[in-house]
């Protein structure tokens, strides 16, 4: 565990107190954690590369006691360490040194659901898999859907703007979120928790909220709009010869496809190696240099079938594709899934893992995967490429048996330097959490980065919250 890789000091926070303790005890009774076998998962994020050693963990219920922690812990000068699910990818969601952890664990309510509008109304701790369960028996779906899904809370997710495998089809998390409730770190309750498709009544202050990664307030309720449930899903899985023919399958896909697409995930053969080796998954069709995984999502089975087998002819006779399978029945749908979802999971086992999330012009997308494989050599256990291809989003993983600091030379800043030379973006849907703060600057501005530095100051101006997350420290 890593944290002495990234040096950072600890700001002059207060360090809490017994008197703090029982403060807390009067807010939320019974719920405050000091046992440290139980603090230790929640001080360690979900790749195990950071740590930190918060001795208090609080788990409030309401959106009142969220409001009386951050008050106490304004007033006290506490630093304070919103968690969700803690499955982020960029080590925001543990703390760095002794920041209190507010977990939203408790927080799991439904509060509304409106069955023609599709709009659902929730607390921010509710597990992302229950509420897709939750609208699913009402014949709606989450609009977003990704592999952490038993685990991350939707406040999680808004509060990363967490992209995933919907993304193509529904949009990102700034279209479909409606409304939001967030407790700003004085304490004070803004509530934003509309449910109108339309509001344009000054500025739109939720989305400031969205993405924002604990640092400008905690979110504490969000508004969500659902889309019905396609009646008809379709999932083909196949394999093509180069990355060129990847490129050429997407373009044929969304000419051949386009109002019923709603994934288009790629793989490298790396990746089917890394899941058949450490998950025992077998591949459903012949080994290829790539595979790509589509799904379909529309309002009539027949009419999506024949779509898709006139698709696939297409596409085997123009050897774009060599192999393939599909699946309609939802277990086989889910069996191809996990060879995409559970890549991170593969992943994580082969090693130490270096991990980028990059936005890049979608027909470069690989070429940093095979730039990097040579660059790299035997230094790398595994170089892999795979991810949203229809949204121009690559998961670039780089494993070793472990930590290696000319390992970690080769690949930074060089992966930034390459991604910005792409007009690219250095972090496409993970974040910047812990991790990546210091990236920052290779994707935005310096007139963007010092605005949001002023917002923080606005929002948070004794910088309690998640602090040492997502902006550089100032100079
Ligand atoms: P946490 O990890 O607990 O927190 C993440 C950040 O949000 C932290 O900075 C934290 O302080 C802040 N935060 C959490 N809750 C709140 C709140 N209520 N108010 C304010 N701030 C808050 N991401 C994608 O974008 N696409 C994917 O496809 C995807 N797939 C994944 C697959 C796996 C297997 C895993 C492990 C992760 C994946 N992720 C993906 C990462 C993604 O960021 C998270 O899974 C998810 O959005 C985080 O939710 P969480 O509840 O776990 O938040
Ligand atoms: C994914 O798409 O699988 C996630 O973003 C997690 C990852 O990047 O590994
Ligand atoms: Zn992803």
């Amino acid at each position: 565990l890593t944290r002495e890789r990234y040096p950072v000091q600890r700001l002059p926070f207060s360090v809490v107190s017994e008197e703090d303790l029982a403060a807390f005890e009067r807010i939320t009774p019974g719920r405050v954690v000091t046992d440290p076998e139980e603090l230790e998962a929640s001080n360690v994020d979900w790749l195990r590369t950071v740590r930190g050693c918060s001795k208090v963990l609080l788990k409030p219920q309401t959106t009142e006691e969220v409001s009386h922690i951050l008050r106490y812990c304004h007033e006290r000068n506490l630093a304070v360490n919103p968690q969700g699910g803690n499955t982020g990818m960029v080590g925001g969601s543990v703390p760095v040194f002794d920041e209190i952890i507010l977990s939203t664990a408790l927080m799991n309510q439904v509060i509304s659901f409106h069955g023609v509008s599709g709009i659902l109304v929730c607390q921010a701790g509710c597990i992302l898999e229950e509420l897709s369960r939750y609208v699913e028996e009402r014949d709606f779906i989450m609009p977003l859907d990704l592999g952490a899904k038993g685990s991350c809370h939707i406040g999680g997710n808004v509060a990363t703007n967490a992209g995933g495998l919907r993304f193509l089809r529904y949009g990102s998390l700034h279209g479909t979120v409606l409304g939001l409730e967030v407790v700003l770190a004085d304490g004070t309750v803004l509530n934003c928790l509309t449910s109108l498709r339309k509001d344009n009544t000054g500025y739109d202050l939720k989305q400031l909220f969205i993405g924002s990664e604990g640092t400008l307030g905690v979110i504490t309720a969000v508004s969500i709009l659902c889309p019905p449930k396609p009646r008809a899903v379709n999932v083909a899985f196949l394999g093509c010869p180069g990355f060129a023919e990847v490129l050429q399958t997407f373009s044929t896909c969304k000419g051949m496809l386009g109002e019923i697409l709603s994934a288009f995930e790629f793989m490298d053969a790396e990746c089917m190696q890394l899941v058949g080796h450490h998950l025992g998954l077998i591949s459903p069709v012949q080994e290829s240099p790539f595979y790509v995984l589509i799904e379909t999502s529309g309002s009539r089975a027949g009419h999506d079938a024949e779509k898709l087998s006139s698709f696939l002819e297409h596409v085997l006779d123009f050897g774009l594709v060599t192999d393939g399978t599909l699946a309609t029945d939802q277990r086989r749908v889910k069996m191809l899934w996990a060879l995409r979802e559970r890549i991170t999971e593969a992943l994580s086992r082969d090693g130490c893992v270096y991990k980028y999330d990059i936005s890049l012009p979608v027909e470069r997308l690989y070429d940093l995967v095979s730039d990097l494989r040579a660059r790299l050599g035997p230094q790398a256990k595994h170089v892999v490429g795979y991810g949203h291809l229809g949204d121009g989003n690559l998961h670039l993983n780089v494993t070793a048996e472990a930590f290696s600091a000319s390992l970690l030379g080769a690949l930074e800043p060089y992966v930034y330097e390459w991604t910005a030379g792409q007009q690219g973006s250095v972090s496409a849907e993970h974040g910047l959490g812990f991790k990546k703060k210091d990236v920052l600057s290779y994707s935005k501005p310096p007139a963007a980065l010092q605005l949001m530095q002023q917002l923080k100051a606005l929002l948070d101006p004794k910088g309690i919250l998640n602090p040492y997350k997502t902006l550089p420290a100032r100079a």
